[in-house]
């Protein structure tokens, strides 16, 4: 009896927080192209798929212009999703409607437990902005080709984002220039202060400026596993096409850790496909990326 009672009071109170999902598979979502072709009418930029596999997951595309029934299905199939970077409509796009739809699951789903991150990465952040406000809140900002450090906030101290960061990196990341921005939009820290549904919604990690407008850089939702960079974190490793893009090992590392933490939140996730066959025919290796390095931002590209 004693023995059994030591036993039971080893146990954390909520033993399922011990669940982990080691088998993460993440959903990134696929833009329209700029000038549709056959087989070409949209595309992931092999970064992203990288960057989530460097820290142990898989990836699956998201389709844009796919039903809702069918999102609904690979919604609960997958752990997370991540909305990149790019340059279509955050209103109008197939980016911006299947953005929509997997928000709204994801809200519904993280209200019942059923822990689903998502990520928003430079156009993704922009979209979540505008998902969680309603509003198009964005002003132009001078930032379309610069690598900046981060200004924390007092808030950082106390986000789950950075909490896991070794002490080294976060001095790197707050001193040299390790973020790359590559946006002519932003939220301004004005707009985002005095809109009611963002400033309840997410915590403010990180803010930057062009020199005239100070503007928010990094965000986590306080309630939801929801998070937004408008930098890019992923193009560090894996971009090399411009000149700004830091590669020191700081700059790698920064790569690797926001990986990591975003991963990490996955594994608490347990949606799976319905068979392996079907989780098989839906992963990312199923399809070739393309040499495009020479006449775009990206070293390689899905189309789809
Ligand atoms: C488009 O892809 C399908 C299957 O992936 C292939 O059968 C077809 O030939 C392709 N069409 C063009 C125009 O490349
Ligand atoms: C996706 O839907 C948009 C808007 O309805 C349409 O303009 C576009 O051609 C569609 N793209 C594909 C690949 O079907
Ligand atoms: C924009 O920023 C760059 C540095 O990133 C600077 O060289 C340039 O002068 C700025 N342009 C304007 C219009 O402020
Ligand atoms: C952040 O903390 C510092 C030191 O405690 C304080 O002086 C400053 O006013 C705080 N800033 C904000 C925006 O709360």
């Amino acid at each position: 009896m004693f023995w059994l009672f030591v036993f039971l009071s080893c146990l954390p109170p909520h033993s399922s927080a011990l669940r982990r999902n080691d088998k993460p598979i993440i959903g990134v979502l696929a833009q329209d192209v700029f000038s549709p072709k056959p087989n070409k009418t949209a595309y992931v930029a092999a970064s992203y798929v990288k960057f989530l596999e460097s820290a142990g997951a898989r990836v699956v595309p998201v389709m844009i212009n796919q039903t809702r029934e069918e999102y609904e299905r690979l919604f609960n199939s997958i752990n997370g999703i991540l909305y990149p970077g790019g340059g279509v409509s955050i209103i109008s796009s197939g980016y911006a409607r299947a953005a929509k739809i997997f928000y709204d699951l994801a809200i519904q789903a993280n209200a019942r437990g059923d822990y689903f991150p998502v990520w928003g990465t430079c156009l993704g952040f922009e979209q979540l902005t505008y998902l969680t406000s309603g509003k198009n809140l964005l002003s132009y900002t001078n930032t379309s080709g610069v690598s900046l450090p981060l200004h924390f906030t007092n808030d950082t101290k106390t986000s789950r984002m950075f909490k896991g960061f070794p002490a080294e990196l976060m001095d790197d990341l707050a001193s040299e220039p390790l973020t790359e921005n590559s946006h002519k939009w932003s939220v301004s820290l004005l707009t985002f202060n005095k809109n009611k549904k963002l400033n309840k919604f997410y915590k403010v990690l990180s803010t930057n400026t062009d020199g005239q407008t100070e503007f928010v850089s990094t965000v986590e939702a306080y309630d939801y596993p929801i998070y937004g960079t408008q930098w890019h974190p992923e193009k560090n490793a894996f971009e090399w096409t411009k000149p700004y893009i830091p590669h020191s090992p700081a700059a790698v590392k920064t790569t690797f850790y926001m990986a990591e933490f975003f991963i990490g939140e996955a594994r608490k996730n347990f949606h799976t496909f319905d068979s392996e066959e079907a989780e098989r025919k839906a992963l990312m290796y199923n399809y070739s990326p393309v040499y495009t390095g020479r006449k775009s931002g990206f070293e390689q590209t899905y189309f789809f």
